[in-house]
């Protein structure tokens, strides 16, 4: 099974989000399953640099305002997957991050920058690799739906089949909108401008395209599936996903142990496992010395590691964070985003500096240390398609507090007695967005933390969850056959 993942970010080579540590770790896990799987990228410097071996594959011809457009082809580094690199002159060789300029203003020609991308998908699926021809093409977000567009625009054109599509939602909430003048540059029939097709709301959607053009669709967590279909969270699209139920699924996000394991891990200063737990204390210590928070191991060390933005629900922390630290705990906080929580946050920390500890901007090293040193990770998302950081906390011991939403609520089970009693619990979850509720659960963590036999109990059947790739990684394969006849 030959499958073409197109997408915007790749670990360890460019990442701003969860988005990169999915690309980077599926494509290897379905190779195991004998699932050969490409990757097409832009041409972001970070590629440009660290995809190795790059060799010209093919120059097409200019377009979408590139003077000069090659297709290179290359290895990701320390895998066996080969990446195809679009070197397109003028359009992705820019710094910083992959979608706006360094004042945080996304670049006004991302509509031709993404359209590149999934034109290229397209040409790539007509077979412009004499040696290699995908059976599928999946797509991730919004930054890869028009592949599915242009795909489909081939097949009515030429009257052939091209690939099986697959878009898979990471995030709805961003949705590549842009005004519809824009419609003719894209170089697609006139008639794919429609309700049915990538106009929403009189604009255009590249992620309406992928939603509306792909075979089959999917999100990252079940709940998430299900959110999405109705008017709270369908940002505009639930009409469009109610119609496509069917073809919607959601495939929970796993860990990548290569990256993600306490066991392993060499960013951090000890190393400990399920069953020998003992070194996590060490790694609170130094976690403590080198944020500058009090040393101390009676109260509960709790961490952010986040895009300070308003779906991760950080006001409520701003708002609770007192409760934590009236009961002695402590927080370490590493994000940047939105600067009016960055500065609530390094306010709060200057008043507190026994307390509360903030490192603004994007540091993976300080996100281990957070991950293996603090007692609880807190993730209070208003929404949450799948997350992450509430696995990796699970994985390292530091038990997840979360709101029941999306794939927080999938993944989490709150230390109720009865899951306690069953050896269910992994975490602190509340279920309404208030912070009566947030700071209840907050409460539960320092009673659980009290007791510690409780306490180490529950961090051990977290750590001994099966969250790796292999499941979701099956469900995407069984997926591809499906498109793919
Ligand atoms: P999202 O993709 O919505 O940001 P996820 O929980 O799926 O949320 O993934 C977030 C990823 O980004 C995790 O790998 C997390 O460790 C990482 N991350 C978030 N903020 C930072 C930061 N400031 N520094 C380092 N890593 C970060
Ligand atoms: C998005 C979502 C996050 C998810 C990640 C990877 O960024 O916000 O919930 O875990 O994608 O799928």
């Amino acid at each position: 099974m030959k499958v073409l993942h197109v997408c915007s970010e790749l670990f360890p080579l460019l990442k701003t989000g969860g988005l990169a540590d999915v690309t980077g770790a599926l494509p290897p896990v379905l190779s195991k399953l004998g699932c050969d799987s490409r990757v097409l990228l832009p041409g972001f410097p970070a590629f440009m640099k660290g995809i190795e071996n790059l060799q010209l594959l093919i120059e097409l011809p200019a377009k979408f305002g590139a003077s000069k457009i090659q297709i290179l082809s290359g290895t990701i580094p320390n895998t066996e997957i080969k990446a195809y690199v679009i070197d397109a002159t003028g359009l992705f060789d820019r710094d910083g991050n992959p979608y706006s300029d360094s004042n945080n203003i996304p670049y006004a020609d991302n509509y031709r920058r993404f359209a590149l991308l999934g034109w290229v998908a397209a040409r790539i699926a007509e077979g412009i690799d004499s040696e290699w021809l995908p059976e599928v093409v999946h797509g991730h977000d919004w930054h890869a739906g028009l592949a599915a567009a242009y795909i489909k625009a081939s097949e009515i054109y030429n009257g052939k089949k091209l690939a099986g599509t697959i878009l898979t939602v990471h995030n709805l909430a961003y949705q590549g909108v842009f005004p519809a003048h824009v419609f003719h540059e894209l170089e697609l029939p006139g008639y794919f401008f429609n309700v049915h097709g990538l106009e929403f709301f009189g604009q255009l959607s590249l992620l309406k395209a992928g939603l509306f053009f792909s075979d089959k669709l999917t999100t990252v967590s079940p709940t998430y599936a299900k959110e999405i279909q109705s008017n709270e969270q369908g940002c505009g699209l639930s009409g469009l996903l109610g119609s496509r139920a069917h073809d919607l699924v959601g495939i929970l996000n796993g860990v990548d142990p290569e990256v993600w394991n306490p066991v392993s891990d060499k960013l951090l200063i000890a190393n400990y496992s399920a069953k020998s737990i003992a070194n996590k204390a060490k790694c609170k210590i130094t976690l403590q010395e080198y944020t500058g928070l009090k040393v101390q191991s009676d109260f509960p060390l709790f961490t952010i590691v986040s895009r300070l933005t308003e779906q991760k629900g950080l006001h409520l922390v701003v708002e609770g964070i007192y409760e934590i630290i009236k009961r002695g705990g402590q927080v370490a906080i590493l994000g940047s985003g939105e600067a009016e929580i960055e500065q609530a946050f390094v306010k709060i920390a200057a008043k507190h500096p026994d307390s509360v500890a903030v490192q603004l901007g994007y540091d993976e090293d300080h996100a281990h240390r957070l991950v293996a040193g603090a007692d609880v990770i807190l993730v209070p998302s208003r929404f949450e398609p799948c997350g992450l950081t509430q696995l990796y906390g699970m994985i390292y011991g530091t038990l997840p507090l979360v709101h029941k939403v999306g794939g927080l609520a999938d993944t989490v089970n709150d230390v109720s007695l009865e899951n306690l009693a069953e050896e269910k619990a992994t975490g602190f979850v509340f279920n309404e967005f208030n912070i009566v509720e947030f700071n209840a659960a907050v409460r539960r963590a320092f009673a659980l933390f009290s007791r510690k036999t409780e306490w180490k109990k529950t961090q051990k059947i977290a750590m001994l969850q099966d969250l790796t790739w292999d499941a979701a990684a099956k469900k995407y394969f069984e997926l591809y056959q499906q498109v793919s006849n």
